[in-house]
C-alpha cells in the first residue's frame, strides 16, 4: 500500500502510559501490555486501530472487561470505546528465534533484542505504532537468570530481583514520553565497561557500554566517544544528559548501524568494537561518528520527534549534520577538519548523487512510500545534513545555535515536522539571509535531483571588474518534471577570488565602497545571476575564482576551467576543500577522456604527474590530504559524470582506464611513493587519531603503489615488504592495508596472506567481514575477482543471515563494477539470486542489495538489457517482500 504525506491526519486516540511486560523466551514470549488511552477530542467516535504484524493474541481487556473487535488488514479494530480515558489490556505472544527479519524482539548470539524503528514494535505488542504517540514506559522483564543474567530497557532501573524455577526479573520505567519506536530491550550474557561523569550541569551520570564477555578489551573507544559526545552537545549546544544512566549495547546480528533507543542504544557490533589489534583507523573514526550521531539524537529525535515518517530528515538530516560537525570538532586543526569535509562530500558524491539521478529518487521530505524502511537513504540522511548546513551557513554559526535554541523553546516533547525546525532556525534570525527567503530555501525539502550550477566568468582588465555569472537548473526525477517543473533553489555559494601568483584578492562587490574579505558567500536563488567584483585594478592577469569552497550547496558545479586555472587552484586555493577538487577535476578530465578513447589507453601527461609529484613532496600538507588528492576518483563517481553527460556507462572501460591510470601513477612517481612510505612509517604506539591515521593512509597508498608496480616487473622485494607486514603490523590499519595491496596487485603472496590472516583471525567475526571484503573489493581482471567472490558464497564462515557478513561479500561486490558489470550478464545474474534468496527471511537486507542496479538505464549496451533483465526476473516472483517489490517496481517503471 502506498501511503502520503499529504494524507496525515492525527491519530484518533492517544496512549499516555504503557506498561510492558516480559516473559522472555526465545520459541514463545509472552507480552502483556496494559495501555491508559485518551480519545482524541479532535477525532471523537472513531474506532481504535492498533497496528500488529507476526504476532499472536491471546486476549483484549477495556477497563478490566473483556470486548468484541475485529481484525482489518492486519490491524485490530476496537470500536464501540469509552468516549472517556480507559485502560485496554492486550496479551499476545511472538516467537524470537523465528524473526529472522530482525525487525522487533529477535535473537541473536543467544540473546534478545529490538529493534523497533521504523515500525517494528508492531511485532512485538498491538499499539499505535507512529511517532506523534508518546507514552511514558514501564517495564518487566522476566528471564531464565543463567542463561540471561543482563535485563535492560529504557530509563531507570527501579527493581529486581529472583523468581522461582531459576528466573529473575528488572523493572525499568522510563519517565520521558516517547514514540513506541523508540522502545527497547535486551537480555542476555553480557558484561559492560561502565564509567561515572558528572555533567556540566553538575548531574552524574552513569555510561555503560555491554558486549559479550571476550570484547570488553574493544570498548574503551566507544566510551570515550560517548563521553566526548555529551561533553561536545552541552558545549556546542547546551544540551545536557537527561538521563541518570546510557547505555550502549553491541549487536552483531543488525540490519542497520545503531539505534537510538531512549538511554538504551542498540549497536551493530562494528560501530562499537574496536581495538587497534583488529579494527582499522576508518573503523575507529566510524564509531566515533556513529557513537556521536546515536547520542545526539537523544535530543534531535528523541526529546524532539518526527510528526510522521515522512519527516524522518526532521531528524536524521540533523542528526547527521551534527555528527559531522562533532568529527570537525575532535579532530581538531583546521587541515583535519577539511579532511573529514571532503571524505563527507565523496561519500554523498558517491552514493547520494547517485540516488539522485536514479529511479529511488525522492526529496529530502518524500511524498509517498510503500516501505517506509526504503527511506533510510542517502537522500534522507546525507543531503538532509547538507540542507541542514546550508541553513547554518545562511545564518552563522552564532545564528544557528539561535536557532536550535527557539527550536528547543518551542518544541521539547513533541512531534513535529521539517517545516517547524526551518520555521525555528529562521524566526531566531530574522533579518538572515535565510529568512527572507525562508519559502523559497524550503524547496530543499520538495524537490528530488541534484542541481546544475553553471559558472562563468570575465575579467575586464581595464575596468579591474570581474563578472560572475551563475546559473541553476534542476533534472527531472519521478514524479517531478525539470526544468520548469521545478523551482530555483537558494543556492548558497561561498567563493574567493585568486591572483594567478596565489594572492586572495579582497572581495568588493559593485556598488559597495570597501572588500569584505576575501571569502564571501553569495546566494544564487534566481534561474541566472550575475555579480560584478570591483577594484581590481592591479591585476594583470584574470584572477582564478574559487567556487563553491568547502562544497557549501549539495550541486554538480559546471565550470569549465582551464587546465591552468585548476593547477592554480591545486596550488594556492586557501581552501583545502578546492584544492582536493581541483586535483579531482585534472583527474576526472583525464579518466573521462580515456575511457571514451578507443582502446581505453589512458596517458598521463607530465604536467599532472609533476603537480601530483609536488603534493606528495609538499612539506605544508597534512599526509591525510595528500592522500585524498592523490586517489583517483572512483569508478562509480566517473560512471555518474559521465551520465551526466548522457554518454551511455561502459564499466568495463572506466575499470580499464581508472587501472591503467593508477599504474602510470605507480610507475612515475616511484621514487616518490618510495620517499613516502619510508617518511610515514610510524614507530610508536598506536593512536587513531587525524594526524598518525592520516600517516598510515598515505604510507598504505604508497605500499600498494609499490607492490603494483613491482608485481608487474616481478620484482619481488615489495610484495615481499607487504607479506612481512601482513605478518608483523603492529595494527589492523596497516595489517589490512598490506594484504590489500597483495590482492589488488595480484601478487603471489596474495594467497598465503590471506591464508594467514584468515588463520590468525578466525574467532573475530568483524575481522573476517574485512577478509570477505578485501577479496569482494578487489581490483577486477579477467573475472578472477568473480570467480572468487562465487567460491567464497561457498565458505564455510559464510553465512546470508548475518548482515554483516552479507554485505561484506555481497554489498562489497556491488560496489565494485567490473565485477558486478559483466558482459556475460553473470555478475546480475548472481547478484538477482542472493537478492531472491534472502528476500525470503529478511527483506530490508534485500531490498538494499536490491538496490545495486539502480542505475541500469544510464549504462551502455549489452549491461542495459541484462540488467533490466535480471531485475525483471526478481520483480517475477510473485512471494517478494514490499520492500523488495517496491525497490524493483520503481527500478523497471519508466
Ligand atoms: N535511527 C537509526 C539511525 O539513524 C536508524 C534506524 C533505521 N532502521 C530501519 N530499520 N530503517 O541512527
Ligand atoms: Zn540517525
Amino acid at each position: 500500500v502506498l501511503v502520503r504525506r499529504e494524507d496525515y491526519t492525527a491519530p484518533s486516540h492517544w496512549i499516555r502510559s504503557v506498561d510492558l511486560s516480559f516473559d522472555l523466551d526465545p520459541a514463545k514470549t509472552l507480552v502483556i501490555n496494559r495501555m491508559r488511552v485518551e480519545p482524541n477530542a479532535d477525532r471523537p467516535g472513531e474506532p481504535l486501530r492498533l497496528d500488529g504484524e507476526a504476532i499472536t493474541l491471546t486476549r483484549v481487556l477495556v477497563n478490566g472487561e473483556s470486548v468484541s473487535f475485529r481484525n482489518e488488514g492486519g490491524q485490530l479494530v476496537l470500536d464501540k470505546l469509552p468516549t472517556e480515558a480507559f485502560d485496554l489490556e492486550i496479551r499476545n505472544t511472538c516467537a524470537p528465534e523465528k524473526n529472522t527479519e530482525l525487525s522487533g524482539l529477535y535473537t541473536s548470539g543467544g540473546g534478545f533484542f529490538t529493534q523497533c524503528e521504523a515500525q517494528g514494535f508492531r511485532r512485538i505488542t498491538y499499539f499505535l505504532d507512529r511517532p506523534d504517540v508518546m507514552a511514558v514506559f514501564k517495564v518487566t522483564l522476566k528471564a531464565d537468570a543463567r542463561a540471561y543474567p543482563v535485563l535492560l530497557s529504557n530509563g531507570n532501573l527501579i527493581d529486581s530481583g529472583t523468581l522461582d524455577k531459576g528466573r529473575h526479573f528488572a523493572e525499568w520505567s522510563d519517565p520521558h514520553p516517547k514514540p513506541a519506536y523508540l522502545f527497547a530491550l535486551v537480555a542476555g550474557n553480557l558484561v559492560c565497561r561502565e564509567q561515572k561523569i558528572r555533567s556540566r550541569s553538575g548531574r552524574d551520570h552513569l555510561l555503560q557500554v555491554y558486549v559479550r564477555a571476550g570484547d570488553l578489551d574493544k570498548t574503551e573507544h566507544a566510551m570515550n566517544s560517548l563521553i566526548a559526545s555529551v561533553a561536545w552537545d552541552e558545549a556546542r549546544f547546551g544540551l545536557s544528559l537527561d538521563l541518570e544512566r546510557f547505555m550502549i549495547v553491541a549487536v552483531s546480528d543488525f540490519n542497520m548501524g545503531a539505534m537510538e533507543n531512549k538511554g538504551l542504544n542498540i549497536f551493530n557490533t562494528k560501530f562499537v568494537l574496536a581495538s587497534p589489534a583488529t579494527a582499522t583507523d576508518v573503523d575507529f573514526g566510524n564509531v566515533e561518528a556513529v557513537v556521536g550521531h546515536e547520542y545526539f539524537h537523544n535530543w534531535t529525535g528523541n526529546r524532539i520527534t518526527c510528526r510522521d515518517w515522512f519527516q524522518l530528515s526532521l531528524k536524521e538530516g540533523l542528526t547527521v549534520y551534527r555528527d559531522q560537525e562533532f568529527s570537525q570538532d575532535m579532530a581538531g586543526e583546521a587541515s583535519a577538519r577539511a579532511v573529514k569535509r571532503i571524505e563527507d562530500v565523496r561519500q554523498l558524491r558517491q552514493f547520494q548523487f547517485v540516488e539522485d539521478a536514479g529511479p529511488m529518487a525522492h526529496p529530502v521530505r518524500p511524498d509517498q512510500y510503500q516501505a517506509i524502511d526504503n527511506f533510510y537513504t542517502a537522500t534522507v540522511y546525507e543531503k538532509g545534513a547538507e540542507v541542514v548546513r546550508m541553513m547554518a551557513t545562511l545564518v552563522g554559526r552564532a545564528g544557528f545555535r539561535r536557532g536550535m535554541d527557539l527550536y528547543f523553546q518551542r518544541h521539547d516533547g513533541q512531534a513535529v515536522t521539517c517545516d517547524d525546525f526551518a520555521q525555528a532556525i529562521a524566526d531566531a534570525n530574522p533579518d538572515s539571509a535565510l529568512s527572507v527567503r525562508l519559502e523559497a530555501f524550503k524547496c530543499w525539502y520538495a524537490q528530488a535531483g541534484t542541481p546544475r550550477v553553471n559558472a562563468s566568468g570575465q575579467f575586464d582588465a581595464v575596468a579591474g571588474s570581474y563578472t560572475l555569472t551563475l546559473s541553476q537548473r534542476s533534472p527531472a526525477t519521478p514524479g517531478q518534471p525539470g526544468q520548469a517543473g521545478k523551482q530555483p533553489f537558494v543556492i548558497p555559494m561561498a567563493l574567493g577570488l585568486i591572483a594567478a601568483d596565489g594572492v586572495a584578492l579582497p572581495l568588493q562587490l559593485e556598488g559597495e565602497t570597501a572588500p569584505h574579505g576575501t571569502e564571501r558567500v553569495l546566494v544564487l536563488e534566481q534561474t541566472s545571476q550575475t555579480w560584478v567584483f570591483t577594484g581590481l585594478g592591479e591585476l594583470t592577469a584574470a584572477p582564478v575564482p574559487s567556487l563553491l569552497r568547502g562544497f557549501s550547496a549539495p550541486v554538480v558545479l559546471e565550470w569549465a576551467a582551464s587546465e591552468a586555472e585548476l593547477f592554480t587552484l591545486l596550488a594556492h586555493d586557501h581552501d583545502a576543500f578546492n584544492r582536493w577538487e581541483a586535483s579531482q577535476k585534472l583527474a576526472l578530465a583525464r579518466l573521462l577522456a580515456a575511457a571514451q578513447a578507443d582502446g581505453g589507453a589512458a596517458h598521463l601527461d607530465e604536467a599532472y604527474l609533476q603537480a601530483m609529484r609536488h603534493v606528495l613532496r609538499d612539506e605544508r600538507l597534512d599526509a591525510a590530504f595528500k592522500e585524498l588528492v592523490l586517489t583517483l576518483p572512483s569508478e562509480a563517481y566517473v560512471a555518474e559524470r559521465l551520465a551526466e553527460q548522457g554518454v551511455p556507462v561502459d564499466p568495463q572501460r572506466i575499470h580499464a582506464a581508472r587501472e591503467t591510470m593508477r599504474l602510470q601513477l605507480a610507475q612515475a612517481l616511484h621514487d616518490d611513493w618510495v620517499w613516502a612510505w619510508e617518511t610515514h612509517q610510524d614507530n610508536g604506539g598506536y593512536r587513531p587519531d587525524p594526524l598518525s591515521s592520516g600517516r598510515r593512509a598515505l604510507a598504505n597508498l604508497a605500499l600498494a603503489m609499490l607492490v603494483l608496480a613491482a608485481t608487474l616487473r616481478h620484482d619481488p622485494l615489495w610484495p615481499g615488504r607487504a607479506y612481512q607486514r601482513v605478518k608483523d603490523a603492529g595494527n589492523m590499519t596497516d595489517r589490512a592495508g598490506a594484504l590489500a595491496a597483495l590482492v589488488n596487485a595480484r601478487a603471489s603472496l596474495a594467497e598465503p596472506a590471506l591464508e594467514r590472516f584468515h588463520a590468525q583471525f578466525r574467532d573475530e567475526a568483524l575481522v573476517i567481514d574485512k577478509w570477505f571484503s578485501l577479496q569482494a573489493s578487489a581490483s577486477e581482471s579477467d573475472g578472477m575477482v568473480f570467480a572468487r567472490i562465487k567460491a567464497l558464497a561457498q565458505h564455510p564462515d559464510f553465512t546470508l543471515k548475518n548482515p554483516n557478513r552479507a554485505r561484506s561479500l555481497l554489498m562489497v561486490m556491488t560496489q565494485n563494477p567490473a565485477v558486478l558489470h559483466r558482459a556475460d550478464a553473470a555478475g546480475y545474474v548472481f547478484w538477482a539470486d542472493k537478492v531472491v534468496e534472502i528476500d525470503a527471511f529478511n527483506p530490508q537486507l534485500a531490498a538494499r542489495l536490491a538496490r545495486a542496479l539502480d542505475r541500469w538505464r544510464a549504462l551502455a549496451e549489452p549491461y542495459r538489457s541484462a540488467a533490466r533483465e535480471a531485475i525483471s526476473r526478481i520483480a517475477a516472483k510473485p512471494e517478494l517482500s514490499p520492500d523488495t517489490r517496491e525497490i524493483v517496481t520503481r527500478s523497471l517503471a519508466d
